[in-house]
Parts: structure tokens; C-alpha cells; sequence
């Protein structure tokens, strides 16, 4: 069977596509074989597994060259989840490639509307792969949220011009994320200290594909 993919991606640098694509894929790991897919040139997430004492929980493979949904399932076989952990830019043309074989597109987003205007031509994008790829499921995952602090009505605005539903579930700012890319590891492995981060991944799971 064909693995679920999911797409970690904006062009924004910054925002939050490796610390997604890692902690997601160590909490998608628990559940069936998971693989991260660095397609970003900067190599981010395949140096953060490396980092750690122990082995990360997921392997960490790189794809470069030509590349399809069936080569990425080939070279993965009885894979359940592929995360591709995408370069941030939209020139890169693996990018655009991972918008046209996921099922999901994630998009981490820091709560400011300057930071969504700066990826307005990912709604672009997006419409562009579905001409090939027309089920893709598509949603904004905020990240690095304050506690208890609402989005402005210029954050609104800007989400409802951006034209992309927002995941109930997000992420808060937390030392366990900035921690887990400095140790290498994952908020899962991460006991006490990660529990919050790991509630938060888990109901970002739930939510997009239910598991
Ligand atoms: N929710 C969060 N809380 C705290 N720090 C975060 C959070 N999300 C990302 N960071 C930090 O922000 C920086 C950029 O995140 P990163 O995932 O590398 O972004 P991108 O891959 O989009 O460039 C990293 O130092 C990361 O540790
Ligand atoms: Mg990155």
C-alpha cells in the first residue's frame, strides 16, 4: 500500500517546517514505519538527527535529481508515513514537486500577518498542484503561539485572504521544541519536559488524518 505523505512546507525560512516535520514524524513513528524526506539543500533535518546520543527515532533519508510519488514510495517500501521536510523556497523546484504528490500540505506560520504575506504565492501554488494532484488537503499550522493570547484581527484578515483553513490544533513557543532540535532529539523523547509539546503534536495528528 501507499505511504501517506505529508508535505512540511512554506517558503518562509524560519517558521517552523523542520521542528514540524521532526516532532511530527517521531509521534507519526509511534503509530506505523515513518521516514523523513529532507528535501531541503541545507540538509536541517538529516544534521538534527545526527545531533543526538541516542539514534532519532525516525530515519532521516535525503532525495535529490528527478523524483515521483512512485520512486518516493519505491525507495521506501511498507513505509506508512512519508513527512517531506521541504527547502524554503518555491524556486526549489522540490517544493513544488512535494505539493504535487502529497495528500497533505502543512504550512507552520508564525501568528503575524507579516509573516503570512511574505507566503502569499503558496495559495498559488497550491491550486497549481491540484491540476495534478486535486486531492491535496491543505492547512495552516500556527506556530510559536503566546499563551492565552488571541489572533489579531490583521492575523484574521490575512488567514482569510490567505484562503487556507487553520488548523484548531497549533504549537506554542516552547524551550522543549528549541531543546529537541538542540539535543537531536524528538518531544517525545523528551519525558516530562516535552508532554506539553507532545499534546500539542498529537492533536495536530488527530486532526489531519485521525490516527
Ligand atoms: N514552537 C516553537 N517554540 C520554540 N522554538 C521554535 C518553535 N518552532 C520553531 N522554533 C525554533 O525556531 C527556529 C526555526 O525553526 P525551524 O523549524 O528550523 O524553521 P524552518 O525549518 O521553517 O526554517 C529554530 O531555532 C527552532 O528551534
Ligand atoms: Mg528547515
Amino acid at each position: 500500500m501507499d505511504a501517506h505523505v505529508i508535505a512540511v512546507i512554506n517558503q518562509k525560512g524560519g517558521a517552523g517546517k523542520t521542528t514540524l516535520a521532526m516532532n511530527l514524524a517521531a509521534g507519526l513513528a509511534r503509530r506505523g514505519k515513518t521516514v523523513v524526506v529532507d528535501l531541503d539543500p541545507q540538509g536541517s533535518s538529516r544534521h538534527w538527527a545526527r545531533m543526538g546520543k541516542e539514534p532519532f527515532p525516525v530515519q532521516v533519508e535525503p532525495l535529490t535529481g528527478d523524483w515521483d510519488r512512485e520512486i518516493l514510495c519505491v525507495r521506501h517500501p511498507l513505509c506508512r508515513h512519508l513527512v517531506l521536510d521541504c527547502p524554503p523556497s518555491l524556486e526549489n523546484p522540490a517544493s513544488l514537486q512535494a505539493l504535487r504528490v502529497c495528500d497533505v500540505a502543512l504550512i507552520p506560520v508564525l501568528p503575524s500577518p507579516v509573516d503570512l504575506w511574505a507566503s502569499l504565492k503558496l495559495p498559488q501554488e497550491i491550486e497549481e498542484a491540484r491540476k495534478v494532484n486535486p486531492d491535496i488537503k491543505a492547512y495552516l499550522v500556527l506556530n510559536q503561539m503566546e499563551p492565552n493570547s488571541a489572533l489579531s484581527a490583521a492575523m484574521q484578515e490575512a488567514v482569510m485572504e490567505f484562503g487556507v483553513p487553520v488548523l484548531n490544533a497549533n504549537m506554542r513557543r516552547r524551550a522543549a521544541y528549541r531543546g529537541a532540535a538542540l539535543e537531536g532529539t524528538s518531544v517525545y523523547q523528551m519525558g516530562g519536559h516535552g508532554a506539553p509539546a507532545v499534546e500539542e503534536l498529537e492533536a495536530i495528528i488527530t486532526e489531519v488524518i485521525g490516527l
